[in-house]
């Protein structure tokens, strides 16, 4: 059992981002855009980088996280890293005393992500895993659906995540499409977001049997394809396909179909619905917000996402209940998609075991 969460009551929540990258933009975008916030702080190894980042915040900037905890007002560390980079920042943090939000995915090991809990858990901060796709209003909607039996018994679920990245894509950073960093491809990489999805929306899955293959990217060390077929603790079956190999790119797809109704979304939007009951301006309202067109492009991505979490993180911290996105939850989706590659490499069926 975790400890109570100590209650914070403070007019400004300080926060420091830790990796001054492509998807620090959204964290800080986020931070700036609630009333509640304020960016005290960023952190990145390229001095430069963090130097750039902080004249054009006006805040405060460090080239290693150690220095910036010792000098900078911060309560929530924000850790913007490589995946697999995630671990060591958050345990400095941690052992600080500050509460942490970490990027997708927690981290790229199921050992590394336990010893982040733990750490949480030992040091009394609260953990949040980003998942901002579970924010978006049509998602949500669709959640609470199957948890009200709204579309009878669940029969199937299905994501398929069919993008293009370039060569370039994996060339601009040493850690993308590397094991020990990235800790896999489209699935661990791109797909998590939907892997995260389905799980949430449908429930525990028990047993998965899977393929993944290099088809396009042979340069990277990892999948730039990967099919799965999955069983569901309900009975329910799914597919999961993910790839960053396909022209030109498809919008991310969510299939959730019961005994009594269904939805289909593309791109986090509910495009077809059958037992949701809800009238032609609901559903125009649900779908006006989601997480941009990414297929093809990863700066399309929106940074709504990023400021609803950060809000329901703020509003955690406030009132001592537990973030949306807890760090045991951002962990399931890691461990489904590890047993995906467990299963792909020795073709054999993996069950998982949902120990915690
Ligand atoms: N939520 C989303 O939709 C989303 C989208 C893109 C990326 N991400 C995740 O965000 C993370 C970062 O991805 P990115 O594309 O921004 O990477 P990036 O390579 O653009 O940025 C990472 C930055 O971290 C810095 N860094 C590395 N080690 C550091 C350390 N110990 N201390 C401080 N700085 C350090 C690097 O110098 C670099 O500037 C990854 O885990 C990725 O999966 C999430």
């Amino acid at each position: 059992m975790r400890h109570i969460l100590e209650v914070i009551d403070l007019s400004k929540v300080g926060f420091a981002v830790v990796g001054c990258g492509s998807i620090s933009k959204a964290h800080i975008h986020a931070i700036h855009a609630n009333q509640r916030a304020t960016l005290s702080a960023v952190v990145d190894i390229v001095p430069e980088r963090a130097k750039a980042v902080a004249e054009k915040n006006n805040c405060l900037w460090f080239s290693s996280i150690e220095e910036m905890l010792a000098k900078a007002n911060v309560d929530v560390v924000n850790i913007c890293t490589a995946s697999g980079l995630h671990m060591e920042p958050a345990l400095i943090a941690a052992q600080a005393g500050k509460h942490l939000m970490i990027e997708k995915p927690l981290e790229v090991t199921r050992e590394r992500c336990d010893a982040i809990i733990s750490a949480c858990e030992e040091h009394n901060v609260v953990l949040g895993g980003i998942f901002q796709c579970r924010f978006f209003a049509a998602n949500q909607l669709v959640k609470q659906a199957v948890a009200e039996g709204k579309f009878g018994q669940m029969v199937l679920g299905n994501a398929f995540v069919k993008w293009y990245r370039p060569p370039s894509y994996y060339a601009e950073t040493s850690w993308r499409g590397t094991r020990r960093f990235d800790g896999g491809g489209a699935l661990m990489n791109q797909a998590i977001h939907h892997v995260d999805l389905l799980q949430w929306i449908m429930g525990q899955v028990t047993s998965v049997q899977a393929f993944s293959d290099r088809l396009l990217h042979k340069h990277i060390e990892v999948e730039d394809a990967v099919t799965a077929i999955l069983r569901f603790a309900s009975g329910a079956m799914g597919i999961l396909q993910a790839s960053t190999a396909v022209q030109p790119g498809y919008p991310k797809r969510l299939e959730i179909h019961g005994t009594m109704g269904g939805a289909i979304l593309e791109d986090d939007l509910l495009v077809e619905q059958s037992g949701l009951k809800i009238d032609p301006k609901t559903e125009a309202a649900i779908n006006q917000h989601a997480g941009g067109a990414t297929h093809s492009d990863p700066t399309a991505l929106s940074y709504l996402g990023h400021e609803l979490q950060i809000s329901d993180f703020i509003e955690a911290l406030c009132t001592g209940r537990e973030p949306a996105v807890s760090g045991r939850e951002a962990r399931k989706a890691v461990d489904l998609v590890l047993a995906i590659y467990e299963a792909a490499e020795s073709g054999q069926m993996v069950r998982l075991t949902h120990d915690g």
